[in-house]
């Protein structure tokens, strides 16, 4: 088994730190990967199981239906860097069809990501995986180990929905800067749709995209000395028009005091903590995007409703 582990533990933010600031702010706000603790990472793994959850199965059957085109644009021995991988499910659609020269799993869950990298390594053992534990929203180096050439970023899921726009090119701008001159960027986005198919999403029958909002809670309650009525709170989530995007709120349906450590925040009646943004783009958007963080469109493809785009591109 050729794996290794790299920890980049010392570049995160607290939990704690996070929360005194956010919840100090007007409108309150948490940064959404405080959600992929443990717990949050397992609840995220069964919300995209939930119908109403589409965009992993509409990026997997674009993907299957376009497989061979894909997989010509990835090219030989390739280098696959994945920005949070999380279970690192997806990459095995192409492991089973390509033979990369390395696999480089980067999270910011960092048992999750041991655990699932080391699965991987069982499955695949000719494979060289590289994980790396990081906060990608802080700057980080990649490891020497990954060699400069071939590199093809790989970032399912929608997963840049979750930047606002110019964080967006910041972190693409990023990729450009380690993807080296032959580099290339795979990445899945979700894309503008009726509103009600969007609310459905992230308010799914079950109630798993409410328990993964619900969970930030519950950490602040477990992790930090705190005063906080969990039940006094509930998940909201809605499609803005005018931003493009589904927003998550938590949302106090009484006036409270929440004691967090030394801190005491207020809230008011219907006053919420906004906990995510997930940004949807048509493809037209999301190829000028890119282009301003320096990646050239190559292809795009979609599934027939126009639900969710896969895309490739290029360093110009
Ligand atoms: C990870 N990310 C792309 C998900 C999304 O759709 O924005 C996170 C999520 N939040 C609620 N449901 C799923």
């Amino acid at each position: 088994m050729k794996f290794q582990f790299h920890y980049y533990q010392p570049e995160f933010e607290d939990l704690p730190t996070a929360v005194e600031h956010g919840l100090s702010q007007s409108p309150k706000q948490l940064h959404p990967k405080f959600f992929y603790d443990k717990e949050g990472s397992s609840i995220f793994e069964q919300i995209c199981e939930q119908p109403e959850y589409y965009l992993p199965n509409v990026e997997r059957s674009i993907c299957e239906d376009f497989a061979d085109e894909i997989i010509a644009c990835l090219g030989e021995d390739c280098h696959i860097i994945e920005p949070g991988a999380g279970s690192s499910h997806k990459i095995r659609f192409l492991l089973d069809r390509i033979n990369p020269a390395m696999y480089v799993p980067m999270d910011i869950s960092s048992e999750h990501l041991r655990i699932s990298a080391q699965k991987l390594a069982e499955d695949y053992p000719d494979l060289p995986i590289h994980a790396i534990c990081v906060d990608h929203t802080k700057p980080y180096e990649l490891p020497t180990e990954i060699p400069a050439d071939k590199r093809v970023f790989f970032y399912p899921g929608s997963s840049l929905g979750n930047f606002d726009p110019e964080d967006a090119i910041h972190f693409l701008r990023d990729l450009h800067a380690k993807a080296g001159k032959d580099g290339a960027l795979l990445i899945g986005i979700d894309t503008k749709k009726p509103a009600e198919v969007l609310n459905l999403a992230y308010n799914d029958a079950t109630g798993m995209t409410a328990a993964f909002n619900m969970n930030l809670l519950k950490r602040i309650q477990s992790e930090m000395d705190s005063e906080l009525d969990t039940t006094s709170f509930t998940h909201h989530a809605f499609y803005n028009f005018e931003h493009g995007r589904i927003e998550m709120h938590l949302r106090s349906h009484k006036d409270q005091k929440v004691r967090v450590n030394d801190s005491i925040f207020h809230f008011q009646s219907g006053e919420s903590i906004h906990t995510e943004n997930s940004y949807k783009y048509t493809p037209v958007e999301f190829v000028a995007l890119a282009k301003e963080a320096g990646w050239q469109s190559e292809r795009v493809w979609q599934d027939e409703n126009g639900y969710f785009s896969v895309h490739f591109l290029r360093v110009s």
